[in-house]
């Protein structure tokens, strides 16, 4: 039992990641799968795919590390969040296509909802906001769209679940139907000053309670997999939401500790501990753990394109073959020109919430180039983070004040781009030895609990820094910075 098993079932891809005891990682396995866009603003993955992706890449990883079941202590899952699926729960079949978190279809229910006045409440029993990206109007939309769903699920043959609910009750073989609280907290059917599913949100959007799972503690007793399919029942004793677990991987356990996961998009997390902050400036107030019983808070800014602006300059105007190419390029970029890129291409996220937005440049000259471009594109990345701090600085000025920002995810390999975060924040920005938090925190949550890796405590001291980010640039050119982007969003913004 020296070994745990860390599945992440993202939006792109499922991996699956082997830690020892001491939380090293050992090998990795992963399989991306097809997205499916059948209408414009509408995504949806086969929910098949994400199950036999995960088996697969679970049993490519424990035979790429040579090792057998009998090693496995336990596993973690952690999983791409607010993905709505249901299914029948005497043949297991999925009843859809998973509706993921990005899909816009449900906008008209929201909208009927703000109109109506609903909102408020919502955001004060949930902490999120009425937009489409979580669970709640996705459910509704599939009862209403899919015959004789609704009277099944009254008659509780039906299940729904978020991914990890999904995962579970496949590893499980339909023995148990559960989700954690992180998972919960994202549904916008979940009170989280209660911890329990709300009865009026439900009668709001016409779902019956027999749809939804028992919610758990993130270190809990989630079954234990089917004998046939590792040839061993393996406990599975760690359930988080991706963004929650990277926390967790970061070991921002204590209140006013910060950290942000540059992935596709970006999601930054402060921890609140128990207060659960309410938002004037539009991030989501969420549960960011639940141990023992023991809820943390934590407020949560999104933005929808960091990664993804790297992708744009290599697939859409094919500048680069290579992200790594961003950073020699940007370090060559023209320093008298002062291109600034607002990447809405899917609209613009936390604070601002303008799904209708497009994306915008300003500034360009006769000698703008790819240089500028791959600059303006990293600038885009550093800018917004800064964005999503102001707010949280203005949202809980009496909590710690956010001083260290702790990044993780693929982008961070960007000397370049982190100094450049540090230099528009002001701020330290601290790059871990270990950047798959995510997995790290579902491989800490289900080790803890399986009594093979350290207690919060221990956890949090063997945290290592790789490199600390210190800020650079003069304060004035900061400044002369940020007010030229804030000016740039209100165009983009005023544009559309
Ligand atoms: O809220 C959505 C988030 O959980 C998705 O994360 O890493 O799968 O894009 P990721």
């Amino acid at each position: 039992m020296t070994h745990i098993l860390a599945i992440d079932q993202g939006t792109t891809s499922s991996r699956a990641i082997l830690f020892d005891t001491r939380l090293h990682p050992v090998a990795t396995a992963q399989e991306e799968f097809p997205q499916h866009y059948p209408q414009a603003g509408w995504v949806e993955h086969d929910a098949l795919d994400l199950w036999t992706t995960t088996a697969s890449t679970a049993r490519a990883v424990i035979e790429k590390a040579g090792l057998g079941t009998r090693d496995i202590a336990a596993i973690g899952i952690t999983n791409q969040r607010e993905t709505t699926l249901l299914w029948d729960r005497a043949t297991g079949q999925p009843l859809h296509r998973a509706i993921v978190w990005q899909d816009r279809r449900t906008a008209d229910i929201c909208e009927a909802l703000k109109q109506d006045g609903h909102e408020p409440m919502i955001t004060a029993r949930t902490g999120l906001l009425l937009d489409p990206y979580f669970s709640g109007t996705k459910v509704k939309w599939l009862l209403d769209h899919i015959p004789d769903a609704r009277t099944r699920a009254e008659r509780g043959e039906l299940a729904f679940g978020t991914v990890d609910s999904w995962l579970i009750w496949n590893l499980t073989g339909g023995k148990r139907h559960v989700t954690d609280a992180t998972n919960a907290a994202r549904t916008m059917l979940f009170d989280i000053g209660r911890n329990c599913w709300d009865d009026e949100l439900l009668a709001l959007l016409d779902i019956p309670r027999a749809l939804l799972p028992e919610v758990l503690d993130c270190a809990a007793d989630f079954g234990t997999t089917r004998p046939d399919l590792f040839g061993r029942e393996i406990p599975i004793l760690g359930v988080a939401g991706d963004q929650q677990a990277a926390s967790m991987g970061q070991a921002c356990f204590q209140p006013g500790m910060l950290k942000s996961t540059y992935g596709t998009g970006c999601f930054a997390l402060l921890n609140t501990g128990d207060q659960m902050v309410a938002s004037s400036n539009r991030l989501l107030t969420t549960i960011m753990s639940r141990l023992d019983g023991r809820t943390t808070y934590g407020l949560e800014g999104s933005i929808f394109i960091a990664g993804a602006v790297v992708q744009w300059l290599r697939d859409g105007l094919q500048i680069i073959r290579h992200a790594a190419e961003t950073q020699p390029l940007a370090e060559a970029a023209d320093p008298t020109q002062d291109l600034v890129l607002v990447p809405a291409f899917t609209g613009l996220g936390a604070p601002y919430w303008r799904p209708e937005s497009r994306g915008a440049i300003f500034g360009l000259t006769r000698n703008s180039g790819p240089a500028e471009f791959a600059r303006a594109a990293l600038e885009s990345v550093g800018f917004q983070t800064r964005d999503l701090l102001e707010a949280m600085r203005a949202d809980w000025p009496g909590g710690s004040e956010p001083d260290v920002l702790r990044v993780d995810g693929g982008m961070v390999a960007s000397d370049w781009g982190m100094q450049f975060l540090s230099d528009i924040l002001g701020a330290p920005v601290d790059r871990p030895t270990v950047t798959e938090t995510t997995a790290l925190g579902a491989a800490w949550l289900a080790g803890m609990r399986a009594g093979v890796c350290p207690d919060q405590e221990g956890f949090a001291e063997s945290w290592q820094l790789e490199r600390r980010f210190t800020p650079q640039m003069k304060a004035e050119t900061r400044d002369a910075k940020y007010a030229r982007w804030q000016r740039a969003v209100a165009a983009t913004i005023a544009a559309t």
